[in-house]
């Protein structure tokens, strides 16, 4: 066990037997995982968790009129799905920086401080701070030592050149795919600012992809551009181009029923990536 989940008691009930415990069957929604990760981290009884959670959503009601929605889609720790999680884990244990691109509710990144990775170190970033708020309400952590900020990374609206050169690692999940091509290269091109200008910096994740790439609407989202392994290269190509580095993309693409349920198209993909720099 790590360092720091020493101190952490065992669970007092099994989360599989919450069902009918809830004044909320609501929150039942919530991906076991996650609600283990607010017990871990919070350290509350988990028959707690459910109930905990759908306070939080009713205090912040601008979050959204169904909060099932957003407990479905937005409290997955889709983080430790990654095929290079542990790799990425163990560099952080040592002390590298992280960046979260649209973190939501900063899930992730608690998952990596239950971990033993060092609040300091992580930092996360989203459009405005409706679920930045709420993730401190969530995870009873408002004097947490994590940074969170807020702006518009394709507007470019919050005070990059502070993060810039700043970290080892950038993580997005489900973010990419919200935008055509062209922001993509835009925002890619941010990520490349972020990042350390050395080999070995890389930027890890997931999105929806496509067994043929291009334009798709996602939701009642703007289209966005999905990618398949071979187009994520060939846009890392043109971002390298323009910023004088090189970089290496790898990937694969799972069938993922969330995904098909939200795009209603079963040739998409959850496409997850890992992209390292190679040199300057
Ligand atoms: C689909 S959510 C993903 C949240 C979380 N990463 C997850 O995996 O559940 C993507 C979020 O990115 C944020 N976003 C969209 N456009 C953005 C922009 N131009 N700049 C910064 N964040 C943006 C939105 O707030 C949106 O909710």
């Amino acid at each position: 066990m790590d360092k720091k989940m020493s101190g952490i008691s065992k669970p007092d009930t099994d989360i599989s037997k919450l069902s009918g415990k809830s004044k909320h069957t609501e929150a039942l929604a919530i991906a076991p995982e996650t609600v283990q990760l607010v017990w871990n981290y919070s350290k509350m009884s988990v028959t707690e968790v459910p109930d905990h959670w759908m306070d939080v959503l009713k205090k912040h009601q601008t979050i959204g009129a169904n909060p099932s929605l957003w407990l479905a889609w937005f409290a997955d720790c889709t983080i430790i799905q990654s095929p290079v999680y542990k790799k990425m884990k163990a560099r952080m244990l040592k002390g590298e920086k992280l960046l979260e691109l649209g973190c939501g509710f900063g899930q992730n990144m608690r998952k990596l401080c239950v971990k033993g990775v060092a609040a300091e170190d992580l930092f996360g970033f989203y459009t405005d701070r409706i679920l930045i708020e709420a993730g401190y309400d969530l995870f009873v952590d408002r004097s947490t030592q994590m940074t969170f900020f807020t702006g518009d990374i394709v507007a470019g609206t919050f005070e990059f050149e502070r993060f810039h050169d700043k970290f080892n690692i950038v993580f997005a999940s489900m973010f990419f795919h919200l935008f055509d091509w062209t922001e993509q290269v835009a925002i890619a091109k941010q990520v490349v600012n972020f990042l350390r200008k050395e080999p070995g910096s890389m930027i890890f994740g997931q999105q929806i992809g496509h067994i043929k790439p291009g334009l798709y609407q996602v939701g009642r989202e703007s289209a966005g551009y999905a990618h398949n392994t071979a187009t994520l290269q060939q846009m890392w190509d043109l971002v390298g181009s323009e910023t004088k580095s090189t970089w290496h993309v790898q990937g694969i693409m799972d069938v993922n029923d969330n995904i098909a349920a939200l795009t209603q198209d079963d040739n998409t993909r959850c496409l997850r990536f890992w992209i390292r720099r190679l040199w300057n």
